[in-house]
């Protein structure tokens, strides 16, 4: 019942119960002194009966009152007082008392909009507590990522100087693997500081309208120059509309992918089949990869920042395990999805997807 409802009635109820009360000392006191009178009481009936009459009505205004201010209180005052208890809990910074919403009427609605404002607040102590903790991660991570290159160029250096390299072919290696590395290094660092600017939306998306199939035949044209090694087999289903993209993020997903085809590439020839197709207003690409595979437990994780699987870490690909979260990050700022699936030595698809047509908002989204 609402809280005004309850009022009414008893405000209602303090003036009808007094009235019935009256009528009834009424006609219990007039038989009492003037129906059958005793003698006593005959003498002087009709004082007695208004002193008689009076204390009763008062007796009854002092009991209604009470008792219905009692019982409205009690179904107010209760919840009232629940809820300032669990808003001390959450002042005091506890947010596992659950609050009880079973109350009707405006009560109830205040409970469980607070209730929903416990529950919001402890989603996000504990997202707030996760992002600590892949902060932390994330800066051990990084240190790691960053000195193990740093740590081989040392050694070549070191052995450069020491005078290990004594021949023009030894110190020819050395060399082409100390600027290997250092090529690494500033690509780890230009993914880590686009990763970032990603992370705190600070890359506003350059929209135009993209005709995919184009796009990706140019990205295999100058993929095939550089790495002829590479047999790419290319297919599109149907697709009818633009797509409407940052041209330069976009060739950022697909060339990550195919970097990773290429670094997680087996024993065989590289293949990379592409295929493109519109499902109603989704352009949905798939890249295969004919290489290592990714084990199934290490599947969940590659779309993490610096996720990267025990093979890689232990191998001597390089890199810091960004390439995906890269792709993520991109691929749901243009409103699509992206997952993997992968058979350990037979190969790897990512499927990512963008919608076609209309135009995106303009930042990239958490
Ligand atoms: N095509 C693939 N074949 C096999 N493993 C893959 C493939 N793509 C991704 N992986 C696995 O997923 C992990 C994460 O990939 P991601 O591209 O994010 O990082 P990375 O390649 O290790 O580093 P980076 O891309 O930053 O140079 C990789 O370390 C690798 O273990
Ligand atoms: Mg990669």
């Amino acid at each position: 019942m609402t809280i005004k409802k309850k009022l009414l009635l008893s405000n209602l109820g303090m003036i009808i119960v007094p009235i019935l009360c009256f009528f009834l000392i009424e006609i219990v006191l007039g038989m009492m002194f003037f129906v059958f009178p005793n003698q006593e009481m005959e003498e002087n009936s009709l004082r007695a009966f208004v002193n008689y009459r009076f204390l009763l009505m008062l007796l009854v205004i002092i009991l209604t009152n009470a008792g219905l201010t009692y019982l409205v209180s009690r179904t107010i005052i209760g919840p009232v007082q629940q809820l300032g208890e669990a808003a001390n809990q959450i002042k005091a910074g506890n947010l596992n008392q659950a609050v009880d919403t079973n109350y009707k009427g405006e009560l109830g609605d205040l409970a469980t909009s607070f209730e929903a404002m416990r529950k919001s607040l402890k989603d996000a102590q504990e997202k707030e507590a996760m992002y600590e903790q892949n902060r932390r991660e994330l800066i051990s991570s990084i240190s790691h990522d960053l000195r193990t290159p740093v740590t081989s160029i040392k050694g070549y250096v070191q052995g450069v100087s020491d005078g290990v390299a004594n021949t023009p072919e030894k110190l020819n290696r050395y060399m082409k693997t100390i600027s290997q590395k250092t090529n690494e290094l500033e690509r780890m660092i230009d993914e880590l500081f686009l990763f970032s600017k990603l992370d705190v939306e600070q890359v506003s998306l350059q929209y135009s309208s993209i005709d995919i199939d184009h796009f990706l035949r140019d990205i295999i044209e100058e993929w095939s120059f550089q790495y002829p090694e590479i047999i790419f087999d290319y297919q599109t289903g149907r697709i009818t509309d633009l797509v409407s993209g940052d041209r330069e993020q976009l060739y950022r997903v697909v060339s990550n992918i195919l970097h990773n085809g290429w670094k997680y590439k087996g024993a065989l020839p590289l293949h990379i089949a592409i295929f493109v197709e519109q499902v109603q207003d989704e352009i949905k690409i798939a890249i295969t990869d004919n290489g290592i595979g990714i084990a199934e437990g290490a599947l969940p994780g590659i779309f993490d920042p610096f996720y990267r699987s025990d093979y890689s870490r232990n191998s001597e690909t390089g890199g810091s395990g960004l390439g995906l979260a890269i792709v993520k990050k991109i691929v749901e700022a243009h409103g699509g999805e992206v997952y993997a699936k992968s058979e350990m030595n037979l190969g790897t698809t990512i499927y990512f997807s963008i919608k076609a047509g209309e135009q995106h908002e303009t930042s990239i989204d958490h």
